[in-house]
């Protein structure tokens, strides 16, 4: 992570030593960095100087209201998935024009509220779910602009886990689909279809791949002219990739951004995105405090008191999150050393280390890039309480999410 600094061994996140935090709060818990988000923004924002999208933030990779207040601040719309999401974008401040709604299940009630507080687009996943939208808004005498995520059939280099623009993915319909769905269109009176969205997955790292779904919605919007139906956007979904390992190529934003302002050109149509983990994932950290030192054999497990319940990105799709000490040492272990959580799973690691600084008991370590499905995928799993969040702004600290109360929990 670009932002974390060791200054006479002792580590600094922007200028602000992170020891100096642990007399105040009880370990795990979550650290985000306010300016690293910003920066995130200014970037993202800069490649698409030449088409100025609307960037509605992936509340799914981040949650927190005090975060989404900010981004809406920063003139962020959101996409959501859920009803949950799509109340908490609304509380964050967000505008309903500005909210895009994805997802493959969405339920009456959650489409009947969103066509009541008139969001930009509820993005329908299926033929089922479109009728399923005509039908509410035909009850509430309403016309609803829907959007309809097409499935491009084209794999991202990514984990598989993570990838969801293949046919065999249960995402979106396919280009025939769309098109026979377009042609009939005066079957379904109460709604308007004036957007295409696309999303091919996360943690992509090369842009090549959106350039083919670019030239593919191309060719699509020559078919829908065709068929005389204009739409007002194409809504290219989100993905981009953030570097986990030191030496990771970062992903080219400017590149993409003058592919995709080529597009624009081209299309005339008004661009949006749905960003997640670009935003907020190099901005977050857990620190955690070191329990036990346990030697097995030829390795040392380094047992931390966060767990895969925290963070599960690791656990789930095997995932590297680099952890630094906050006090570096002179002296090195001697043999291999693994970090661990204290969660009964073997899953429960986060990565083994060579010739890795040495630790003791009771010191502390960061576990970097945890700004994105960090919190949001984090669970009680064995009972344990979702641990607090603080967010770092001008190196002034403040808690933005208290730690669960176990009595809470029972
Ligand atoms: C429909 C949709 N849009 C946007 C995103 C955000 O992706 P990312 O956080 O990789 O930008 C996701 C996450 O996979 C998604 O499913």
């Amino acid at each position: 992570m670009d932002l974390l600094k060791f200054k006479n061994k002792k580590l600094y996140i922007d200028n602000f030593k992170l020891e100096s935090i642990l007399k105040k709060k009880e370990t795990p818990f979550y650290l985000y960095s306010l300016d690293q988000i910003k920066k995130n923004i200014r970037q993202v924002k800069l490649s698409f100087k030449n088409f100025k999208p609307l960037i509605c933030y992936a509340i799914k990779a981040n949650s927190n209201l005090s975060i989404l207040k900010e981004l809406n601040k920063s003139n962020l719309g959101a996409d959501v998935v859920s009803i949950g999401e799509l109340k908490l974008a609304l509380k964050a401040g967000v505008k309903p024009d500005k909210i895009v709604f994805s997802g493959v299940g969405k339920t009456d009630k959650e489409i009947k509220f969103a066509i009541q507080k008139g969001i930009l687009s509820i993005n329908a996943e299926s033929r089922n779910e479109i009728e399923l939208i005509n039908n509410i808004s035909k009850k509430l005498k309403k016309t609803t602009n829907i959007g309809i995520r097409i499935n491009p059939n084209i794999k991202a280099k990514t984990n598989k886990k993570i990838a969801t623009g293949n046919k065999v993915n249960k995402f979106g319909i396919s280009i025939s689909d769309f098109l026979n769905i377009i042609q009939a269109k005066k079957n379904y009176k109460n709604i308007n279809i004036y957007l295409l969205s696309v999303h091919i997955g996360s943690q992509i790292m090369d842009i090549k791949v959106y350039k083919k779904v670019l030239n593919l919605v191309s060719k699509v919007l020559i078919k829908l002219r065709k068929l005389k139906h204009s739409i007002n956007y194409v809504d290219l979904g989100g993905g981009m990739g953030i570097p986990y390992f030191k030496n990771d190529k970062k992903f080219n934003f400017k590149d993409f951004g003058l592919a995709v302002s080529k597009f624009y050109q081209k299309e005339k149509v008004k661009i949006i995105f749905e960003i997640g983990r670009f935003i907020t994932g190099n901005s977050g950290l857990i620190i955690s405090k070191i329990i036990y030192i346990k030697k097995i054999n030829d390795r040392y497990f380094i047992i931390l008191d966060t767990g895969m319940n925290d963070m599960a990105r690791s656990a789930i799709y095997d995932t590297f999150h680099e952890i630094i000490p906050l006090q570096k040492s002179s002296k090195k272990f001697k043999k291999k050393i693994e970090f661990v959580g204290p969660i009964c799973e073997s899953s429960d690691t986060f990565g083994v280390y060579k010739n890795y600084s040495s630790l003791k008991e009771g010191e502390y370590v960061c576990i970097t890039n945890c700004g994105a499905y960090g919190r949001t995928l984090s669970s009680n799993y064995n009972m344990r309480p979702l641990i607090e969040e603080l967010i770092l702004s001008n190196n002034k600290l403040k808690t933005v999410r208290l730690r669960q109360k176990i009595e809470d929990l029972i």
